[in-house]
Order: structure tokens, then sequence, then C-alpha cells
């Protein structure tokens, strides 16, 4: 003969959802799995009267006392106290028909309909893969010192810190865009099309995942005509090297006055072309463009280019860095950039 614990729930009904463990009864018999002894069945049915107690605070507790015999059921399982709760977990919270559910034994929580037990793989969203997960991620293809970095995980840490959940971010090819036709309303490249060997491929494509009612806006500088104060032959030098090395690698750095032909050529339709200027002539802004140009000129891919391509020396590009160091300082120091741009549909 099994001993069993018998414990009392008595199921609150109407005004709040709460199931309500009342009490404990220790029973011996094996009759108390199946069907609870009248002693039980007399304290399950007890109420608390009005303030009685922390469980009966305000109005008091009636529980599952008005139960009918249907209602009144010994549970050995998660499935058995789902069924006496009213048979479906969705809906069981705001069932307010009365119950005394008596549980004989403990019951797990975390099984299935046959009582299995459940793991964390039960558990996990059908979209989460953890083998896609540990190859990512394996210290032996990611390291272990280094944290996660990159464009991309700047740009997520740039938009997580300004609260904008609804930007993706993703790396692409601007001549091959991982997006079908017509993807998106708006396709914008912001000084893009000056680094590039074919600008109007790339506007092409760009027309082409953008929505027939939607916008492709480009804008890029234009380097030839580009104008500065005070003169400063060095300065000059340096345009000169910067275009030649553009050049070099097939760009064009005259950009903005050619945005509209290569609008044109792409085929768009509705082309508005305007210009812009940027003009860095404060403190601040001589120190951000001239210490720029000052470092860039001396340890970028330019560098190396220029010296490559014959188009300069390195004493001539320590004294252009020098140039942009001078023309930093001075309180009279004026730097214009043009700007084409260029607003369009596919
Ligand atoms: C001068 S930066 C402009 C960056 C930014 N749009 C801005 O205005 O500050 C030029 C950008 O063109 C990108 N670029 C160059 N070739 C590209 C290509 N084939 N597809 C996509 N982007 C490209 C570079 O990665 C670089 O970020």
């Amino acid at each position: 003969m099994r001993q069993s614990r018998l414990w009392t729930a008595a199921v609150t009904v109407a005004a709040t959802t709460t199931l309500v463990v009342s009490g404990v009864i220790l029973a011996t018999s094996a009759e108390a799995d199946n069907q609870p002894s009248k002693a039980a069945l007399a304290i399950a049915r007890q109420t608390l009267a009005p303030n009685d107690g922390w469980a009966s605070s305000g109005t008091g507790t009636t529980g599952g006392s008005a139960a009918d015999d249907a209602h009144i059921s010994v549970v050995h399982d998660r499935a058995e106290l789902v069924a006496a709760l009213g048979g479906n977990n969705a809906t069981n919270g705001s069932n307010a028909t009365p119950k005394i559910i008596f549980v004989s034994g403990g019951i797990q929580g975390n099984v299935d309909d046959a009582d299995t037990p459940l793991t964390c793989a039960d558990y996990a969203d059908p979209a989460y893969s953890f083998d896609a997960f540990l190859a990512t991620y394996d210290p032996a293809v990611w390291g272990r010192a280094t944290k996660p970095s990159g464009p991309l995980e700047d740009a997520r840490a740039h938009a997580a810190a300004a609260g904008v959940p609804n930007v993706t971010f993703a790396l692409g090819d601007v001549y091959a865009l991982d997006y079908p036709d017509g993807a998106f309303d708006i396709v914008h490249a912001h000084q893009v099309l000056q680094h590039l060997g074919d600008p109007v491929a790339a506007l092409r494509e760009m027309l082409r995942v953008c929505a027939p009612d939607g916008v492709v806006a480009a804008r890029d500088a234009d380097y030839a005509a580009m104008t500065w104060y005070p003169a400063d032959p060095r300065l000059d030098r340096w345009l000169t090297v910067y275009r030649a090395v553009a050049h070099g690698n097939g760009a064009e750095p005259d950009a903005g006055r050619r945005m509209l032909a290569w609008a044109n050529a792409a085929g768009a339709a509705e082309v508005t072309a305007s210009a812009s200027v940027w003009c860095y002539a404060t403190p601040e802004e001589r120190a951000w463009w001239g210490g720029m140009w000052a470092d860039r000129i001396l340890t970028s891919a330019i560098t190396a280019q220029a010296i490559e391509g014959d188009h300069s020396d390195e004493a001539e590009l320590q004294a252009i860095s020098a140039a942009w160091r001078s023309w930093s300082a001075q309180d009279d120091g004026w730097f214009a950039i043009m700007h084409g741009e260029v607003l369009c549909r596919p």
C-alpha cells in the first residue's frame, strides 16, 4: 500500500485567476489516489471570511467551495492537472468554474503531455540554430581575445545606443546588391560614386532595387571645384596628387559635375540635379578637416599609391602634410567643398 501525501488545492473563481493551495492533508490509503476522503473534502470546501488573514483580505475567499462532483478531482501528473483546470492552458487561467483539485504525490511541471521531461531544445525558438551560433562564435573561429568588431558591429552598437531598433545594416557591393527589384523606397549613396570605376553601373543597380515610385538619391564631391584660402602651393600639389591617385584607380574625383550625366546614362527617370557646398571655417572645422588630411596623406593607401604611381615622393607628402597643419592653425583658413547631387526614379 503506497503512502501518499495529499495536497488540497482550491481554485478561486471569477474575481481572480489565481490557483490557491489551501492546505495539506496526509493520507495513507490507496483510495486517496483517486478519490479524496470525506475529511479532505470537508476542508477543501471551507471558505474564509473577509479579512481572515492575508489570503482572504478584502471580500474573503470562497475558492472552489461550490464545486459540483464533476469538478472535484485528484490529479497525479501535469496532464491531469491541466485537464482538471479546464483542459486548455491558454484559457485555464480565466476558467471561472468552481473546482477542487487534489494533487496526489508531486507533479513535474517541466514535462510534455506524456509526462516526459523537457529540455532546453524543447524551448528553443525554431529560427535559432545552436550549431550556427557555435560555428560563428566558436573561439577557434572568432578567437578568445577579440570582441566583435568592424563596420557591422559599429553600426549595431550605434543603432542600439540611439534606441533605433528598426534599422538593419548589411555589407554589400553597389554593383551587385543582394536585393530583389524594387525592394526599397529610398536608395541613397553619399560620396561613393566618386570612388568607383563605373559609377553609371552603380547607379543602374541602385535604380534596379528602387521601387517604381521610390527615389534614388546620390551626392558626390567635385575635387577640381574645391577651393580654399589662403593660397599655398603645397595644397595645390595636394589636389593634383589626390586627383592623379584617384584617376590612377580608375575613379573620377571630379564627380559632382557629372552626376546628372551619370544618372541620364543609367536610364534614370525624372532626374533633378542640384549642387551644395560644405565650408570649413571655424577653428574646430579647420582642425578636423586639415588634421584629417595631414594624417591621411602620410598614413593611408593614398600615400603608397602616390609614391608607387610616381605622382609624388615621401618628402613632398611630408611637405603637404605640414601645409595642412599650417592651414588648420590660421584664423583666416577657409575651405569649400563643392558637391553635385541627383534625385531620380527608375
Ligand atoms: C568617402 S566614403 C563615404 C562614406 C559615407 N557614405 C559618408 O558619406 O560618410 C566612400 C565609401 O564608398 C564605399 N565603397 C567603395 N566602393 C564600393 C562598392 N563597390 N560598393 C559599395 N560601397 C563602396 C566605401 O566602402 C566607403 O565607405
